[in-house]
C-alpha cells in the first residue's frame, strides 16, 4: 500500500475538532481513506451496510473496473486468459501471482491430477443425504466434512499446509460435485482418470457410466473450462468476503471454504444462473418469445417482486466482460451440438435486446451478467439446472483459497469484527414474570 500525499479531513457541523486521515493509493483503481483510528479519535463508527464504500482488505489478486467493464486476474485481462490459457494455468496464476512456465504448469497439473480422488469414507458420508437434496446443500456438507478427513494439513500458520489444502480443494471439488450429481441420479460414482484434463476428467466423472466408454467432446471441454476460468475469482464479493471473515477466526481451510459455498448458494449471488434458467423455462412454458414484452412489464413493476435474473451487477455498471465471452461460447457450443435453434437461447437474445433498449434498464445501467449465458451453455452440455451453482463453486474454489491465503499472509491481518449502529432498547430492568 502506498501512502498518498493527500490527506482526508473529517469535520463536524457543530464545530468539533477536524481530524485528518491518511489516504492510500492502489496500483490502479480508487484510493482509500484509512479510518482505522476513527473510533479511537472520535468514538464514532462508519455506517456502510452492504459495503458500498468500504474496502475490507488490501488485495493483489483480482481487479475490476465496473465502469469500464474490465476484469483482471493478477493484471491479466480476462479476455486474454479465457482465450490463451486453460483453467489450471489460470488457477496457478491466481494462487501464485504469475503465469506458470511449461515446467511449472506440468508440475502443477500433476499435483492437482494426483489429488483428485477423495477418501473412500466420503462415499458413506454422501450416502447419508437424501437423493433429492439440493446439490449445494450436499456440497456445503461435503466440503465442511473434508476437514474431518484431511486434518494432517490444517495448520493455517504453515505455508506448506496451506499449499496442500489449496491443491486438495482445487483437485477434489470436481470429484465431489460429480459425486453429488451421480448420487442424485442413483448412478455409480465414477473415479477420476489421470490422463484427462481437469475439465475433461470432470465431464467424464459426470457423464460416464461403467457400461460404456465415454469420449470427451473437445468443444464442450473447452466451453466448460472457460466457464471455470470466468468464475475463478471476482475480488471481494459476498462469498469471498464470507471465506475471509470465516477464515479470519483461524478456522481450518475446509470449514472456511464450506462457508463460501453456503454463501454462494443464494439467488442474488451464485444461485442466479439457476434462477435465470428457471426464469427462461417459465417464460417459455407461458408462451415463449411472444410473452417477453408482458414479462418485462412485470419486471419493471416494483410491486411484482419479479427481477430479470442474469441482469445487473453490484460492480459492473457498463457491461460484464465475462458475459461477452460467455455469449460467444454459448454460440459455439449450441452450434457444435446442433442446437442453434434452441428456443431458450432465442428467448434470452430477445430478452437481452428488449432490455438493452428499455429506459428502465438503460437508466439503471443494468446489463447481462455472466449468469445470463452460462446457464444456457451448461444446459446444452447436459448439466442439470440444480447443479449450476455447484459448478460455480467448483470454479470459485481457487479464488476463495487464494484470497484466504493472501489474508493469512498479510501482516495487517486481524480477525474480522464489524461494528454496528445500535437501534434497539436502551438499558432496562427485567420485571418479574407476573408483572410483564
Ligand atoms: N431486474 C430488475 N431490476 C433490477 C435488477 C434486475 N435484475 N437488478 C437491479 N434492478 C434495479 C433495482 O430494483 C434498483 O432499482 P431502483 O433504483 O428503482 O430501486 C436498481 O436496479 C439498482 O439495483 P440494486 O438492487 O440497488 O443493485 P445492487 O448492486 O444492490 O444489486 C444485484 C445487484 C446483482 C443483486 C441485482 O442486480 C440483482 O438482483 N440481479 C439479479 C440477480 C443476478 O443476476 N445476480 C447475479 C450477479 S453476477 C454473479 C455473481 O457475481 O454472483
Amino acid at each position: 500500500m502506498k501512502l498518498s500525499d493527500r490527506k482526508a479531513t473529517l469535520s463536524f457541523s457543530d464545530g468539533g475538532e477536524a481530524i485528518e486521515f491518511p489516504v492510500y493509493e492502489g496500483s490502479v483503481g480508487p484510493e482509500v481513506i484509512d479510518i482505522r483510528k476513527l473510533y479511537g479519535q472520535t468514538g464514532m463508527f462508519t455506517y456502510d451496510p452492504g459495503f458500498l464504500s468500504t474496502a475490507a482488505c488490501a488485495s493483489g489478486i483480482t481487479y475490476i473496473d465496473g465502469d469500464k467493464g474490465e476484469l483482471l486476474y493478477r493484471g491479466y485481462p480476462i479476455e486474454q486468459l479465457a482465450t490463451n490459457c486453460d483453467f489450471l494455468e489460470t488457477a496457478y496464476l491466481i494462487l501464485n501471482g504469475e503465469l506458470p512456465n511449461a515446467d511449472q504448469k506440468a508440475d502443477f497439473d500433476h499435483q492437482v491430477t494426483h489429488h483428485t480422488m477423495v477418501n473412500e469414507q466420503m462415499h458413506f458420508f454422501l450416502r447419508g443425504f437424501r437423493r433429492d437434496a439440493h446439490p449445494m446443500a450436499v456440497l456445503t456438507g461435503l466440503v465442511g466434512g473434508m476437514s474431518a478427513f484431511y486434518h494432517d494439513s490444517t495448520d493455517i500458520n504453515n505455508p506448506r499446509h496451506r499449499h496442500i489444502s489449496a491443491i486438495r480443494l482445487i483437485a477434489k471439488m470436481p470429484t465431489l460435485v460429480a459425486m453429488a450429481y451421480k448420487y442424485s441420479q442413483g448412478q455409480p460414482f465414477i473415479y477420476p482418470q489421470n490422463d484427462l484434463s481437469y475439465t475433461g476428467n470432470f465431464l467424464r466423472m459426470m457423464f460416464a457410466t461403467p457400461c460404456e466408454e465415454y469420449k470427451v467432446n473437445p468443444v464442450v471441454e473447452r466451453a466448460l473450462d472457460r466457464i471455470f476460468i470466468l468464475h475463478a475469482d471476482h475480488e471481494q464479493n459476498a462469498s469471498t468476503s464470507t471465506v475471509r471473515l470465516c477464515g479470519s477466526s483461524g478456522t481450518n481451510p475446509f470449514a472456511a471454504i464450506a462457508a463460501g459455498v453456503a454463501c454462494l448458494w443464494g439467488p442474488a449471488h451464485g444461485g442466479a444462473n439457476e434462477a435465470c434458467l428457471n426464469m427462461l423455462e417459465e417464460i417459455q412454458a407461458n408462451g415463449g418469445v411472444a410473452k417477453v414484452g408482458e414479462f418485462m412489464e412485470k419486471v419493471k413493476d416494483k410491486s411484482s417482486g419479479v427481477k430479470l435474473m442474469g441482469f445487473g451487477h453490484r460492480v459492473y455498471k457498463n457491461y460484464d466482460p465475462r458475459a461477452k465471452l460467455m455469449q460467444q461460447t454459448c454460440k459455439e457450443v449450441l452450434q457444435a451440438l446442433g442446437l442453434e435453434n434452441d428456443p431458450l437461447f432465442k428467448l434470452s437474445m430477445e430478452l437481452e435486446r428488449i432490455a438493452l433498449e428499455d429506459d428502465y434498464f438503460v437508466q439503471r445501467k443494468l446489463y447481462p451478467n455472466v449468469d445470463f449465458y452460462s446457464g444456457i451453455v451448461q444446459r446444452a452440455i447436459g448439466i442439470p439446472t440444480s447443479l449450476f451453482t455447484a459448478i460455480f463453486a467448483l470454479a470459485r474454489t481457487v479464488g476463495w483459497i487464494a484470497q484466504w491465503n493472501e489474508m493469512l499472509s498479510d501482516p495487517e491481518f486481524k480477525i474480522g469484527r464489524p461494528r454496528q449502529l445500535f437501534t434497539g432498547h436502551e438499558p432496562r430492568q427485567v420485571a418479574e414474570i407476573g408483572k410483564r
